[in-house]
């Protein structure tokens, strides 16, 4: 079967790439490289020994997006990452993303719903907001986002859910991700963030090996364990996996579902003092990092309820916070 994974040189349209390759699905990446780097495709080669179909291309052109499906018009599905990721540069230039991550996302799914392909998107824990308790399941009220690039994830959620409803043919599964961490076992491929990270992983796999001076801990005094802010990360492998197993259930003919919204995450909450000694345990290396003031925007705790994804799709996450820390280490030393 044929997929179009879009921004699949990405970071974990990277990884999804390489399982589905290796699950004998035919790949064809679409990626205009704004926030990722040809040499991902080697190592996506490398770890496969195959060769997935790449296209440079920018979802935006709707005339080269169509002429890209009419050439490959026996797609049994598309996963959809390419989107702008970055919280703070949406708020500095919402256009940005309203254009790409809204637009190009509409320009996509006219073209794929009118050829009735089945859709997977990715979404966000962002879409919660600032939840009224923990764990979030699925049916929690989606609150206002606290960036641009949060509602961009909440409108389309809206369009796809808007447009299945008056479709009944076009099926989609929307995954809300919570925070994906960890890298590929080989090293091969993993994080690219551009310029300095604004996440806490890379940022601190950067300190650790010399690129920042140090990590700077936005906030101890949260009404939380140690004061620091908690969330689930979940590694990209186990992320790649649930991926899979939403192909599948999107494609039995036998599942007459057309939209679902499902949480990928590991139900499991981390402090950011919690990860920091992990990682110091892990690397056998001091951690330098300041405490400062609040970020805006933070939510003190995010875990997600996963019971919907084992009830539905039958996954669960696999990987520990240690392995998860381990890979984005090995990763970082690789690059
Ligand atoms: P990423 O930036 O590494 O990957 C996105 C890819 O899409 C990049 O390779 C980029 O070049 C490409 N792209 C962007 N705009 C494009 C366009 N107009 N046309 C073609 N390609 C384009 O991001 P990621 O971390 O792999 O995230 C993938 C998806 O998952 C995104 O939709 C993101 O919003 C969502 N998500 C990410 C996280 C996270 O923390 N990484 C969490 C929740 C949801
Ligand atoms: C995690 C914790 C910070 C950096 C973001 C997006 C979300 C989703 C995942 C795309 C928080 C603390 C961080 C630092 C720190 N992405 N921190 N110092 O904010 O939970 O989620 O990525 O959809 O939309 O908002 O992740 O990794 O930025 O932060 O203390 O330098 O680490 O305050 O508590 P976040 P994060």
């Amino acid at each position: 079967m044929k997929i179009l994974v879009t921004g699949g040189l990405g970071y974990i349209g990277s990884h999804v790439s390489v399982l589905l390759l290796e699950k004998g699905y035919e790949v064809i990446i679409v990626d205009n490289l704004d926030n990722s780097s040809i040499s991902v495709l080697e190592g996506i080669k490398k770890i496969t020994n195959l060769s997935p179909v790449f296209e440079k291309l920018d979802i935006r052109d709707y005339n080269q997006i169509e002429l890209f499906l009419s050439k490959h018009n026996d797609l049994s599905g598309v996963i959809h990452f390419a989107a702008h990721k970055s919280v703070s540069e949406s708020v500095e230039n919402p256009l940005k993303y309203y254009d790409n991550n809204v637009l190009g996302f509409i320009n996509l799914y006219n073209l794929i719903k009118e050829r009735k392909i089945p859709l997977i998107f990715s979404s966000s824990a962002t879409v919660y907001g600032n939840a009224d308790s923990v764990p979030i399941k699925e049916d929690a009220p989606i609150k206002e986002a606290f960036s641009p690039y949060g509602k961009t994830k909440q409108i389309c959620e809206e369009i796809i859910r808007d447009t299945t409803k008056s479709n009944l043919s076009t099926k989609s599964v929307v995954l809300r991700y919570f925070n994906p961490v960890g890298a590929h076992p080989s090293g091969l491929i993993g994080e690219l963030p551009n310029g300095k990270p604004q996440n806490l992983i890379p940022f601190i796999t950067q300190t650790l090996i010399g690129k920042i001076n140090k990590l700077m801990v936005f906030g101890n005094d949260y009404p939380t364990e140690d004061g620091t802010c908690i969330r689930d990360y979940i590694d990209v492998m186990d992320l790649a996996e649930a991926h899979i197993k939403s192909l599948e259930f999107i494609l039995e003919p036998k599942n007459d579902k057309n939209f679902e919204v499902i949480n990928i995450g590991t139900g499991k909450g981390h402090s950011v003092f919690q990860i920091i000694k992990i990682f110091e345990k892990v690397t056998k290396k001091k951690l330098k990092y300041k405490v400062t003031g609040r970020r805006k925007g933070d939510v003190p705790v995010s875990y997600a309820d996963c019971s919907k994804a084992k009830e539905i799709l039958g996954w669960t996450s696999k990987l520990s916070i240690e392995e998860s820390i381990a890979s984005s280490w090995n990763w970082e030393n690789n690059n």
